[in-house]
């Protein structure tokens, strides 16, 4: 019979913090997401430096009769320096639109609204929407000259000074809308400036002041992650190098304080941040919701320019980093920690990994490392030290950030790969040679490229080798939040707009992977599971040969297609635009068969694609990207209906020179050569499915958890035994969801995740979600059987 048998007093590793979650201020997940802000351009920062779009007046909008001019003359703050001045020859309305189709409300709720004005005048504020409310702000203001329908009381503000005043009103809402603006009535003859527009839910993620939107915040906490990664990705190193510039680097010191005077920031995801939600008001969510904060700082390189700050002034950046550690955690008694409590959080924050660098593929950076590393561990020998090892999960920039972890010592390497479902069934033993004595893996971003159920089922069963492989230490999923008016990257975990939260079905996996993480791997065995379902038994890498230009302009000629039975030559070519797909051979089905060619670029930036293997009507086949992403790659992506996977990555840039280029395919095999140097060699291998991946694990407070993947489209009878446990009955004062009773009949609670594989979660409906029920005990263990394609977590 199938056999699961858990061994709870043997401890294999200590999993605390292994599921966490990351945050970047991507696909609006910070403005006009998390953070609780309603109005857009609060301030008047927006710049085309931003998105060519922008300026400072967008998503602001004035009635005629009403002239509003951006000024900068004695702003409230120099960091914060326009503001809108404005002139009421009669009466006008100055209008905000909110994020996406306005300002999302609900009747009964209040609104605090502040506002800086100077000059002289009477404003009158209230919440309003359009009678017809499928229309958006904007396009009501244009039609309607401003008329609108308040749907909040209203306030009337008398000014008479020169000098910035605050004032503030709460507003209380009498209908639901998710179409709603922010009206301000100028009266006739006034002449005043404002700024720092702002309203806020007063109902924030736990009552917080500049809080958190708390539905999104909600769903966050309940995923009880242990640690949140933050505040990105390519966020923290895509920018300048000097922290005052517009579009800098994110530097932590520019995040604090009083919010006017908190400068604005070009996102690099092609939007603003107001860092109103900043480096404080990240340590405090992590606190609310009971998860160790885990802060990533620039390395003083950026890799998206290949720029770096020279040698001489690092210690400034070094400086900067031993700054945060001391504001998380010093005593109020340090100047950092003074800082702290001063803005009202005495206690430390309990800082204990850092991350210095994301996906770092630049020499610059790993001859930067190092000064970071030495002065971290010096300063604070307790706080775990995170490298970066680039963005795929092979090749140049992953060597590199293992090789610096090892010779520097570093406590843990962070990784990221976005991949197919297919890489990671491919990929279910990844980790299982790691030494766990070195430097441990922190997979800081990972997904499938998907959110349908089969996409979460193969990542839950991934996240059972993380559970077990000795040398993983921590995991989350990314991106986690997307806006969906502003996506720039999909999949992501949580979907919102204004008023609406999609947990997807990678969300619930990663919830119940965290709600029954327990904090020791147990040992387990298995019996009669070890079938292995192959997806595919093609030994071959058949298809189409194509080619493309990448960005270029180029020739590529002495062309020759070496098949077994002889060498064809092919006509020159040249490959004019961007991506224009030329078929070279069609159905090559041969085990061995390489591919030769001279190639100059005449113009452009990149280089080009060559596609092999590839299938007709479905984009599927492997890909040479030579000069891809910003020219900065030698690559070979292996691409399952439109989702890749990097499988060889080296560095590499193409010039203008002429280049011999040469593919070779041997069963599976891949090489590339540049100028006959052996570039990539990489095996294209197979996914393949076993019959159920199993983690499990235990709890200080007894539980003992079981974690199981079916893959397959079978339900997989299993017989479940703790030896030892038999003839006891459990305690229900185990159980969370337990009534009174002291002892009665032993159970195992379960939560399954079951839909079709196609399945995917929508604002509209909720297809994929986890169910609860319980098995009864017999003797020492209970049978089950996992249903094909599903997610089954027990607590016993
Ligand atoms: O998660 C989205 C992006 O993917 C991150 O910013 C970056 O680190 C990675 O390339």
């Amino acid at each position: 019979m199938k056999t699961i048998t858990l061994h709870p007093e043997t401890p294999v590793k200590d999993i605390r913090d292994l599921f966490g979650i990351f945050f970047e201020d991507i696909n609006h997940a910070a403005d006009g997401g998390l953070y609780g802000e309603l109005i857009r351009n609060r301030s008047f920062e927006f710049d085309p430096i931003d998105h060519p779009s922008y300026h400072a007046l967008t998503a602001w909008y004035l009635t005629d009769g009403l002239s509003g001019e951006i000024r900068t003359e004695e702003p409230i703050h120099p960091n914060n320096p326009h503001y809108l001045h404005l002139t009421a020859a009669r009466e006008g309305c100055l209008e905000n639109e909110g994020y996406d189709q306005g300002i999302c409300l609900e009747e009964g709720a209040s609104y605090e609204f502040s506002m800086y004005v100077k000059g002289q005048g009477i404003l009158h504020v209230m919440l309003s929407e359009a009678p017809n409310t499928t229309m958006a702000p904007a396009d009501f203001l244009t039609a309607s000259g401003g008329v609108r329908h308040p749907i909040s009381d209203g306030r009337e503000f008398s000014v008479s000074s020169s000098a910035w005043q605050k004032v503030t009103h709460t507003f209380k809402v009498t209908k639901t809308t998710h179409t709603a603006c922010l009206q301000i009535i100028v009266t006739a003859g006034s002449d005043l400036d404002v700024d720092m527009i702002s309203l806020f839910p007063a109902d924030t993620f736990n009552g917080r002041e500049n809080g958190l939107r708390k539905d999104i915040a909600t769903a966050l906490k309940d995923l009880h992650p242990k640690f949140m990664r933050f505040p990105g990705g390519c966020l923290v190193h895509d920018g300048s190098l000097n922290a005052n510039d517009r579009n800098s680097m994110y530097r932590w010191k520019n995040t604090l304080g009083p919010l006017e005077q908190r400068p604005s920031r070009r996102n690099n995801w092609g939007y603003n941040q107001s860092l109103g939600l900043g480096y404080y008001e990240y340590f405090c969510f992590c606190e609310d919701i009971g998860c160790t904060p885990l802060p990533v700082v620039p390395g003083g390189f950026n890799p998206h320019k290949g720029e770096g700050v020279p040698m001489e002034e690092l210690d400034a950046w070094i400086r900067e980093t031993l700054d945060l550690i001391e504001f998380a955690n010093g005593s109020a008694e340090t100047p950092m920690g003074s800082l702290r409590a001063k803005l009202g959080h005495p206690e430390s924050f309990h800082l204990r990994y850092i991350g210095v660098g994301n996906e770092e593929i630049g020499a610059g950076f790993f001859e930067r490392y190092p000064r970071f590393h030495e002065a971290i561990r010096k300063a604070y020998p307790d706080i775990k030290i995170i490298n970066s090892a680039g963005p795929f999960a092979v090749g140049d920039g992953y060597d590199a950030g293992w090789k610096s972890a090892v010779q520097n010592g570093s406590d843990l390497v962070d990784e990221h790969y976005y991949s197919s479902p297919e890489w990671f069934l491919a990929k279910m033993h990844h980790y299982d040679d790691y030494d766990p004595n070195g430097p441990k893996v922190f997979l800081g971003e990972y997904a499938s490229w998907g959110n349908t159920f089969y996409n979460a089922l193969t990542e839950a069963a991934y996240m059972t080798h993380l559970e077990k492989a000795p040398a993983v230490a921590l995991a989350c999923y990314a991106p986690l939040l997307c806006n969906t008016a502003y996506r720039n990257w999909t999949p992501d975990l949580l979907f919102f707009n204004g008023h609406q939260v999609v947990k997807t079905a990678n969300y619930y996996v990663q919830q119940l992977f965290m709600h029954h993480q327990g904090e020791t791997e147990i040992a387990l065995e298995t019996e009669d599971l070890e079938e292995i379902l192959h997806l595919s038994d093609t030994n071959r890498i058949a298809g189409d040969i194509t080619i493309a230009g990448n960005d270029i302009e180029g020739i590529c000629s002495d062309m020759v297609l070496e098949l077994p039975q002889g060498a064809k030559n092919l006509p020159s070519l040249t490959v004019r635009t961007d991506n224009e797909t030329y078929v070279l051979a069609e159905d090559v089905d041969a085990e061995e068969y390489a591919l030769e060619f001279s190639f100059k670029r005449n113009a452009g930036r990149k280089g080009l694609k060559i596609c092999f293997g590839k299938k007709k009507g479905e984009d599927t086949c492997l890909i040479w990207d030579f000069g891809g992403w910003d020219n900065w790659d030698c690559n070979i992506a292996s691409n399952v209906r439109g989702r890749g996977s990097v499988i060889s990555h080296r560095i590499y840039h193409v010039t203008d020179e002429p280049y011999k280029l040469r593919l070779e395919v041997k069963g599976r095999r891949i090489k590339a050569y540049v100028n006959g140097v052996l570039m990539n060699d990489t095996v294209d291998r197979l996914p393949e499915i076993e019959e159920l991946y199993v983690s499990a694990s235990k709890d200080s407070e007894g539980n003992v958890f079981l974690k199981a993947v079916n893959l397959t489209g079978d339900d997989k009878e299993v017989r479940v035994r703790i030896p030892g446990l038999g003839g006891r009955s459990c305690s229900e004062s185990a159980s969370s969801d337990s009534s009174t009773a002291d002892s009665r009949e032993a159970l195992a609670y379960g939560k399954i995740l079951q839909a079709p594989l196609s399945a995917e979660n929508t604002f509209e409906e909720e297809v994929v979600a986890p169910r609860d029920f319980t098995v009864p005990f017999e003797q020492d263990g209970f049978t089950y059987a996992f249903p094909a394609h599903s997610v089954t977590v027990f607590r016993i």
